[in-house]
């Protein structure tokens, strides 16, 4: 599949949809032109499933150069970042001291330009370590983020030891193919997780980022806000490049903030084929672009 997917001569075109460009020079305009859109953004550097500890200091170097191209343009948390520890070496031998001695550096740098890291979230085998990295970032940085994701029955257990103050945790519904034995396989009970997990994180005591493009869980969290009397600038949304831009624009122009997840790099494999099986609209878009030409 990476073969095929990679070597269609559309493939380029379509990616660039979700994508912002492959290197960081190509990526600058775009945050650019969402801060003068009043968005924020979290950017991804892509990679993930690294076999070798050199690959994991080249993700690291890559956020650090990411960060000195941000300096001058001085957003401070307007522009934060998003890592995901798969690429910072969390999956080989030693992993998970490999992974914070890594992200530990990004978020050192991230920190003196004014700005913060989001952990995102990867298969569940993932969890218990990116967690526990999580809090002993906290120690130090506070204002690190945390995901969680709303298929696997433990998220609301999360959800409860992360709702505390000065938090930040990110609620997504969950993009990996996960087994019955951990996760909601059916959408609507994976809904009705996300609206309990939502709700235990309005009424908690931290900052709440709501990951989501769905209409209906976007008009509840406005509901939940309300009535847990949080003001607009005490949670934010947050969406895909490329998804929903109107709606992106509808929200911030209502005074919510609005972040957009920004990803670029060479490595779009994975993220893209995420994309496209998530939705089969998505998935449709590519395959008409292969047939249409
Ligand atoms: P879903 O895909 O179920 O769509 C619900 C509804 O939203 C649709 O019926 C439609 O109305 C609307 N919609 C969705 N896509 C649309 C489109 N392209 N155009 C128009 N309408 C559309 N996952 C993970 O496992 N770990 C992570 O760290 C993250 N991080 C992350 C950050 C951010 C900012 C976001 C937004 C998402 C993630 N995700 C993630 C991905 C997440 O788990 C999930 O796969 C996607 O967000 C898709 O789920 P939705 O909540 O958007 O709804």
């Amino acid at each position: 599949m990476r073969r095929v997917v990679s070597a269609a001569p559309v493939t380029k075109p379509v990616v660039n949809r979700f994508i912002a460009g492959e290197s960081v020079e190509e990526t600058v305009p775009v945050i650019e032109s969402m801060a003068g859109r009043g968005l924020e953004v979290t950017l991804d550097v892509l990679g993930e499933d690294i076999t070798d500890p050199t690959e994991a200091l080249a993700a690291r170097d890559a956020y650090l150069r990411l960060i000195e191209a941000l300096a001058p343009l001085e957003l401070g948390v307007r522009a934060e970042m998003s890592v995901k520890l798969s690429s910072f070496g969390q999956a080989l031998p030693g992993g998970h001291d490999l992974a914070l001695k890594n992200v530990t550096a990004v978020v050192e740098a991230a920190a003196e330009i004014g700005t913060t890291v989001t952990l995102d979230m990867e298969d569940h085998t993932t969890i218990d370590s990116t967690l526990a990295i999580h809090g002993e970032l906290r120690e130090r940085f506070p204002q690190t983020g945390a995901v969680v994701q709303s298929y696997l029955f433990r998220t609301e257990e999360d959800c409860r030891a992360l709702a505390e103050a000065g938090s930040r945790v990110r609620l997504v519904k969950g993009a990996y193919k996960e087994p019955a034995s951990v996760a909601y396989q059916d959408k609507r009970e994976v809904d009705r997780a996300y609206v309990r997990c939502l709700r235990i994180l309005m009424n908690g005591g931290g900052y709440p980022m709501v990951g989501s493009h769905d209409p209906r869980l976007i008009a509840i969290t406005q509901n939940l806000a309300l009535r847990a009397g949080r003001k607009l600038d005490e949670y934010e949304f947050q969406m895909l490049y490329g998804i929903r831009e109107a709606e992106q624009d509808r929200l911030a122009a209502e005074g919510h903030r609005m972040r957009v997840y920004i990803a670029y790099g060479t490595d779009w494999y994975g993220y893209f084929m995420r994309r496209l099986a998530e939705r089969p609209a998505n998935l449709a878009f590519f395959l008409r672009s292969l047939v249409s030409r």
